[in-house]
């Protein structure tokens, strides 16, 4: 009998006009012919519009596309349609436009008759004063991840989520993705989480299928762009990966090339101080599991060197490290020892502490470019930009509340050198504040 039903949906439906629709669903998915039109799994993701914003989401049946939403500036609506891969669910992606910076919008998504419940968010200004954002790297579901969502979840600043790769560990398992999907739903349909592939978004027997059914880049349904763009406050964020080719002469390599040029002259400086690359895998790791790719930094560490990418935030090593400025492997300039400017070398991080089961062999002894490392914590990274003092602060936060790890990028330049007469005068500080405890001592004694 349950057979029989879908069979029989099949058997009235197939004469009708849509005729080439339903051939195609029951070629590609058939089991997407029936099944529930609620919405589940909805997230946002950004163009490189600032006005516009993408939401995504599945159902069990194929169906129409339609997106609701209201601001203080008006109401509007949208449609779309919907596609599947080789998986029970149909996915659907609807583009928002024409929306006010700054101002709250409010949502739902459905068929036209099934409508998901409504959600808010707030389309941010990409020259903002402040724009506060969360990073992760190696999630999954473990019980570690669900603490790092529910971190996320509970962040009321952070506007923005960016994974550098391995993201929901499916594996060939789809019904994993839905339920990675479902879980981040809280916070994926508020804010939009903007992701680089790693390698386990290629899929046994599915290679990207699934990551380029489930996210948008690029505002084409069922494929994607593994190499983009985007502007936040104060940063010039590219996502690369490190699963494609990445070798001088490539499609990516010069997409890396033309982007980096045009976000580092002095005006493109002056708008957004800092250069983020968010990719997959290190070029530096002194963990003993996989390590520095060497390939990757003989690619590209000169081209990030070149066009002063401040950070690069990778993961694939399940630990959280951090290098100085390197090139090379050579660490020239330690900067103000936390605090880093324009003109250093790139800093490296290593993120991969998101929920999947930590590496814990590191390569001894440290490694002179690695500045911090920690191999049996989890936790996310935060990152702040203030753009009246043309800083970016970094932090990383492990599950426990704790946190193990922070440094400050700011716009001018800081050398070692004057690191050591700021040593020197905090020193000071310090002495005097233990002449003054000393006098106080003896004289409660008296
Ligand atoms: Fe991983
Ligand atoms: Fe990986």
């Amino acid at each position: 009998m349950r057979l029989l039903f879908p069979l029989l949906t099949i058997l009235l439906l197939a004469p009708l006009a849509q005729a080439q629709g339903i051939a195609e669903a029951l070629q590609e998915c058939p089991s997407t012919v029936t099944g529930s039109s609620q919405p589940e799994q909805i997230h946002l993701q950004i163009t490189d519009n600032p006005n516009e914003m993408v939401v995504v989401w599945a159902t069990e049946q194929r169906g129409d596309a339609v997106v609701e939403w209201s601001s203080e500036t008006g109401s509007s609506s949208a449609t779309g349609d919907s596609y599947c891969y080789n998986h029970d669910k149909a996915f659907h992606m609807v583009l928002m436009n024409d929306l006010t910076l700054g101002e709250e919008v409010t949502y739902r998504v459905g068929d036209g008759n099934v409508w998901s419940s409504e959600f808010t968010f707030t389309p941010f200004d990409p020259d903002a004063d402040r724009f506060e954002w969360i990073s992760i790297a190696d999630h999954g579901l473990s019980s570690e991840a669900l603490d790092v969502t529910e971190a996320i979840i509970a962040d009321s600043q952070a506007q923005l989520v960016t994974i550098s790769g391995d993201i929901a560990y499916a594996d060939g398992n789809q019904n994993i993705w839905d339920e990675w999907f479902a879980t981040q739903q809280e916070s994926m349909a508020s804010i939009p989480w903007v992701t680089a592939v790693g390698n386990h978004e290629n899929e046994p027997a599915v290679g990207f299928e699934a990551y380029e059914h489930r996210f948008d880049s690029d505002q084409v349904i069922e494929s994607e762009t593994f190499w983009f763009s985007r502007n936040i406050p104060g940063v010039h964020l590219i996502f690369m990966s490190t699963e494609h080719e990445f070798t001088p002469g490539s499609t990516q390599y010069n997409w890396l090339q033309t982007d980096l040029q045009s976000a580092n002259t002095p005006d493109a400086r002056t708008e957004r101080p800092f250069i983020i690359v968010i990719g997959h895998k290190p070029m530096y790791s002194s963990n003993d599991y996989h390590g520095s790719e060497v390939e990757l930094r003989a690619a590209l560490e000169t081209l990030y060197v070149e066009n002063g990418v401040n950070l690069v935030i990778a993961g694939h090593d399940h630990f959280y490290e951090r290098t100085w400025p390197v090139n090379g492997e050579k660490v020239s300039d330690k900067g103000g020892g936390d605090v880093f400017g324009q003109g250093h070398e790139p800093i490296h991080l290593v993120i991969g502490i998101g929920g999947r089961s930590a590496y814990e062999e590191l390569e001894e002894p440290q490694p002179e470019w690695s500045a911090y490392r920690e191999n049996s914590s989890y936790g996310w990274t935060r990152l702040v930009y203030d753009d009246t003092t043309r800083e970016l602060e970094f932090s990383h936060h492990r599950i426990d509340g704790t946190i193990g790890d922070s440094f400050t990028l700011q716009e001018s330049f800081l050398s070692s050198e004057s690191e050591e007469s700021n040593a020197l005068g905090i020193a000071g500080i310090d002495s005097v504040f233990a002449i003054i405890a000393l006098l106080g001592a003896a004289f409660r004694k008296k």
